[in-house]
């Protein structure tokens, strides 16, 4: 008889119920699925009605019961939250067993010591499914693009708000209903503001700069804006004007004096930014994320596919499982993969400064509709150093005038500055918007 492996499965939401249909259901797959057995599943309330069929002998509410059972080889924590997670995590691995887990936000915040506790015990935690949902990425990034220099990676990783976006920008479709539609899906967040506020792509962005630069900033440093008060006229005006709004989320190498092999400067953000209609990344919509990495000597690559959803981010777990699944029925012996991100901490990384970093900016300004406002902008703008590369005036009414601005790259600190003076001119109502743009 083939020998099993034991699963144990905290959560059995969207993405837990897309590893249970799976592993219910080899016919067809790699055969090592046909040897995984699922022995436990934690959920939060046992009565509910399941879309998988589970023996509910194998069900509790106590994940601690999963982790405690000594028939089980491999956690699977598709739970979500942060303490709880984390508390979960450690234990697994105390325990010795190995954890793969689709929670970037347990990663984002304790990554490092969840990977110096599997580094001790000898086990794995594998995150596949925390980026990109069913986008192989963090293999890529971790083995096959290992020889590179990277000096960019940017990405498309939250399929809700570009689900959101999408439409918006296709059908002038309203926010709270896109919002709900992407909630039925299954793509948001238990509390969908990580989603819209930029939290979930920023957990992602700091993920996957750790492991294409080999460290960790500090995750609550990075400069982090969503899409919640982003207004359709400005997914409009972006389309008059030759660009697609996506949330984008960067990480980038800043050469600076004292970046350096075990020191090294970062620009990460995450911002609604206007992209050129013909960037790549501007015809990636629905669900769907990108991801592009600039490195030497590889130059640029791009990953694309369903970025959440059940079936998407299961297949990423499930992809995890089998790798552990394989090295176990193998006889580990002497074989290890590298547990997490132990081997990407390698190096101090830390946050560049506002003056250190040059982008594109689009700007709209509410203004009275009087001679000389466009001039005065004009001019603080100039005083600054921040070059203009278009500036349109739209929708003048007895209300005012919207002028949206469009500048070349510039320094964020100067930027910053030039528009706390112009929005103290009379003729100034309102900074109504201030997105990136490519
Ligand atoms: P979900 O649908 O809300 O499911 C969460 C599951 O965890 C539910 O089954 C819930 O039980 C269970 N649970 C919550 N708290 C618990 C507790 N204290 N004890 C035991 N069980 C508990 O969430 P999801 O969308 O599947 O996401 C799960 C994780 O995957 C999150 O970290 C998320 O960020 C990540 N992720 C999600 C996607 C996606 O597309 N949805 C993609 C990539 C990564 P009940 O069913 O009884 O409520
Ligand atoms: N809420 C996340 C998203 C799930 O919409 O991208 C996938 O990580």
């Amino acid at each position: 008889m083939k020998r099993k492996i034991g699963i144990g499965l905290i959560g059995l939401g969207t993405v837990g119920t897309g590893v249970a249909k799976i592993i219910s259901s080899p016919n067809g797959r790699n055969p090592l699925v046909s040897q995984l057995e699922l022995k436990r599943v934690a959920v939060r309330d046992i009565q509910k009605t399941r879309a998988v069929d589970i023996d509910s002998s194998i069900i509790t509410n106590d994940p601690l019961e999963v982790v405690n059972d000594p028939s089980i080889q491999v956690v699977v924590e598709v739970m979500g939250g942060i303490e709880l997670a984390r508390k979960i995590i450690l234990k697994s691995i105390e325990s010795g067993k190995s954890v793969v887990t689709a929670n970037k936000a347990v990663i984002a915040r304790h990554g490092n010591e969840i990977a110096n506790a599997a580094h001790s015990a000898g086990v794995y935690v594998l995150i596949e499914a925390a980026v990109g949902g069913g986008i192989p990425i963090i293999e890529p990034l971790k083995q096959s693009l290992g020889g590179n220099r990277i000096k960019k990676v940017t990405g498309i990783i939250n399929g809700t708000t570009n689900y959101i976006l999408s439409r918006m920008s296709k059908e002038n479709a309203d926010y709270k209903e896109l919002l709900k539609e992407a909630q039925q899906l299954g793509y948001a967040e238990s509390d969908p503001s990580a989603d819209v506020d930029g939290v979930d792509a920023a957990d992602k962005i700091a993920i996957l700069s750790s492991l294409a630069f080999g460290g960790t900033v500090e995750r609550e440093l990075i400069p982090t804006k969503g899409i919640s008060n982003l207004q359709n006229r400005d997914v409009e005006y972006a389309k008059k004007l030759g660009y697609e709004v996506k949330l984008l989320a960067l990480a980038e190498s800043i050469s600076k004096k004292n970046s350096s092999e075990k020191s090294l400067a970062l620009s990460l953000r995450v911002q609604p930014t206007l992209l050129p209609t013909d960037h790549p990344l501007a015809g990636v919509n629905g669900v769907n994320n990108a991801i592009v990495i600039e490195g030497d000597p590889i130059g640029e690559v791009m990953f694309y596919g369903p970025g959440a959803g059940a079936g998407p981010t299961a297949s990423a777990v499930v992809a995890d499982i089998l790798n552990i699944a394989g090295v176990k029925l193998m006889g580990e012996g002497n074989i290890h993969l590298d547990p997490l991100l132990s081997a990407s901490s390698w190096r101090e990384c830390f946050l560049a400064e506002p003056k250190e970093i040059m982008q594109k900016n689009y700007i709209r300004l509410i203004t009275k509709d009087t001679p000389g406002v466009i001039g005065q902008i004009g001019k603080i703008f100039g005083d600054h150093q921040v070059s203009i590369e278009s500036i349109v005036q739209f929708d003048a009414s007895d209300a005012g005038a919207e002028i949206v601005v469009i500048t070349h790259k510039v320094n964020q600190e100067e930027m910053s500055e030039a528009l706390l003076s112009i929005t103290k001119l009379p003729e100034v109502q309102d900074l109504a918007a201030h997105l990136g743009c490519l």
